[in-house]
């Protein structure tokens, strides 16, 4: 089993798990990872086929100012990090995405997605903090 999928695998279980199984689940090597900033109050899908449109939505939407792994571009917003400016429950970010954030270059996308295609993006995003979380630990053993 290559890394690739298990970060995937470690994923799906996290957003199967929700807002229960998000904040203190335990690593494959026995650490605890704070997953605060993660928890779902909206039902994610899990599925890799909507993770993977989620995934395409971002790239033709958000990473031109997000960049395609979230962590910073022009929007100077770091989306693969856990803590949020605007709330990070999946609530908060489906209502920026939907709604934008007016006074600032964040638009509005409710009448250009669809609620399910925003679904699938913040489950995306979901996969990005945990690349993020998954990259840091790598970093901090070497
Ligand atoms: C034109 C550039 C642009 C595009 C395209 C864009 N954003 Fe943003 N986004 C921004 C900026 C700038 C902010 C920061 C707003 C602020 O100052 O609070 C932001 C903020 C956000 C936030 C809030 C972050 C926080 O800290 O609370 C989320 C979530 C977000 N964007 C998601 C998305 C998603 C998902 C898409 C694609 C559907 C997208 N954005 C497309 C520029 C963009």
């Amino acid at each position: 089993m290559g890394n690739g999928f298990k970060w995937i695998a470690t994923v799906l279980c996290v957003l199967a798990f929700g807002a229960g199984g998000v904040t203190a689940t335990v690593a494959a090597e026995g650490e605890e990872i704070d997953r605060h900033g993660m928890e779902n109050d909206l039902p994610l899908p899990t599925d890799a086929a909507a993770i993977e449109n989620g995934k395409e939505r971002y790239g033709a939407r958000c990473s031109y100012c997000h960049t395609p792994l979230g962590r910073g571009g022009s929007s100077s917003v770091c989306l693969a990090c856990q803590k949020y400016k605007w709330g990070s429950k999946s609530s908060a970010i489906y209502a920026t995405i939907a709604a934008g954030r007016p006074g600032t270059k964040m638009g509005a996308f409710a009448t250009s997605l669809t609620q399910d295609e925003m679904l699938n993006i913040i489950a995306y995003i979901r996969t990005l903090q945990e690349k993020k979380i998954q990259d840091d630990l790598a970093a901090a053993k070497q």
